[in-house]
């Protein structure tokens, strides 16, 4: 059975030339078995018109945010609340910027801002506008914030130019409807511990240690983890990150602290450690700031190694996870360390990335991993953390159907 039937999606058309796609698209749905509620926004429709939109999904289409009619029959908080996944479709440059900015000066912004349900968008735009800095910050922003993207493919454009921006096809956006849906099941009743982020080991009240990490992965793969359906806890250091929807978060800032809120989140099915944790503190953290004595050189600092939550984790002798995934964070010999790692530290699973400087991994955007399990050692393309922690579920999720 289609894991769309029953399914209800409330489809929100921006103003782009792609507009006219979505009557396929919305046909391939109600053909899957899913309802299909749409929402135009006054430029999409100068693209459809909202009697041929209305004529396919047989049923009423909303545009007008002050409608007396609409907002009687169908509030903007229940049209958006109804409804078990959004889609945004085609996402133009202009309406990405308005979620991202989080403003509601539409129908549609209305019910994308007061929606609690996944949103998925599929951009639709001229290859430069795409590329700007200005859609590239909105797309990480939105993406933080749990906003899934299908596309946009690489083509020619209406416009003439070629290149990245074309709404990916209806049978594409299809597809990812049906797996966000197929997926949502595959981890229901586990239990997930994600660590993310750098831990902050303080010297005084003002200074501190840590690294460069933004929590990017983590924060990533704990979202992936709870959209196939587990229980997750995310347990992480400082980041300028917003929580992950539907994760349950405990903040914390050193390793010692993120230890102990891992042992307090035991049983769990999983368990991945995506956190750079400060291999180090203070041996004697001052209680007040350490003052500059002029002339003088400073106090070498003592240092003492902090505890290793991977390999906690990995050797409880009571409650170990089922599937203990740790990363390899390495700048030269990547497979030899990271296999060596894997043993050391006893974990089921390592994924092991290169994060020197050049390859930008270490805060940027991107990751390229390999997997090594005791089955071998799998290369994965260079995809977004975003992908790879989808990805990684996927992987999880088979596993441990092989071993109920
Ligand atoms: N890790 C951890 N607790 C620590 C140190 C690391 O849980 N105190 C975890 C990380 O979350 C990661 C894995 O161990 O999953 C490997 O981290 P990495 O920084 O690559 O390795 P280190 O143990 O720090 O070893 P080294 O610095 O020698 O490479």
């Amino acid at each position: 059975m289609s894991p769309l039937v029953g399914k209800r999606i409330l489809l929100v058309i921006s103003g782009g030339i792609a507009a006219y796609k979505c009557l396929e698209l919305i046909r391939s749905l109600r053909a899957a078995g899913a309802s299909v509620r749409a929402v135009l926004t006054p430029a999409a429709t100068q693209f459809v018109t909202p009697l041929s939109v209305a004529a396919i999904t047989e049923d009423k289409v909303f545009s007008d945010l002050f409608s007396l009619t609409d907002e009687s029959e169908m509030g903007h908080i229940r049209l958006s609340r109804e409804a078990d996944l959004v889609v945004v479709a085609p996402a133009t440059a202009d309406l990405l910027a308005r979620m991202a900015a989080g403003m509601a000066n539409d129908l549609a912004l209305t019910a994308l801002l007061a929606t609690d349900k996944p949103i998925l968008c599929a951009p639709a735009m001229n290859v430069r506008m795409w590329e700007h800095a200005a859609t590239q910050a909105n797309v990480v922003t939105l993406a933080g914030r749990g906003v899934r993207f299908v596309g946009p493919d690489v083509g020619d454009m209406a416009c003439g130019e070629y290149g990245p921006g074309r709404m990916a096809e209806p049978d594409e956006i299809l597809a990812a409807i049906a797996q966000h849906f197929a997926c949502g099941q595959r981890l229901a009743n586990r239990r997930a511990l994600v660590t993310s982020g750098p831990t902050r080991e303080p010297l005084d009240p003002v200074r501190f240690l840590s690294n460069r990490s933004s929590g990017r992965q983590g924060h990533a793969i704990a979202a992936a983890l709870a959209r196939f359906g587990a229980r997750t806890q995310l347990v992480s250091g400082p980041t300028a990150l917003p929580d992950p929807p539907a994760v349950q978060v405990v903040h914390v800032e050193t390793a010692q602290q993120m230890l102990a809120a891992c042992e307090q989140a035991l049983p769990v099915d999983i368990a991945v450690c995506a956190a750079a944790v400060s291999d180090w503190r203070a041996a004697e953290p001052q209680p007040d700031k350490i003052k500059k004595e002029a002339g003088a050189a400073p106090e070498p600092l003592r240092l003492v190694e902090n505890p290793d939550i991977l390999a906690t984790l990995s050797r409880a002798a009571t409650r170990r996870p089922t599937l203990v995934i740790g990363f390899a964070a390495e700048t030269s010999r990547l497979l030899d360390n990271a296999v060596e790692k894997r043993r050391r530290k006893g974990c089921d699973w390592i994924l092991a990335n290169d994060v020197s400087a050049a390859t930008g991994t270490f805060g940027g955007e991107t990751n390229e991993v390999h997997l090594i399990s005791a089955d071998g050692t799998e290369l994965w393309p260079r995809m977004s953390k975003e992908a790879v922690a989808e990805r990684l579920a996927f992987a999880i999720a088979e596993a441990l159907e092989a071993h109920p």
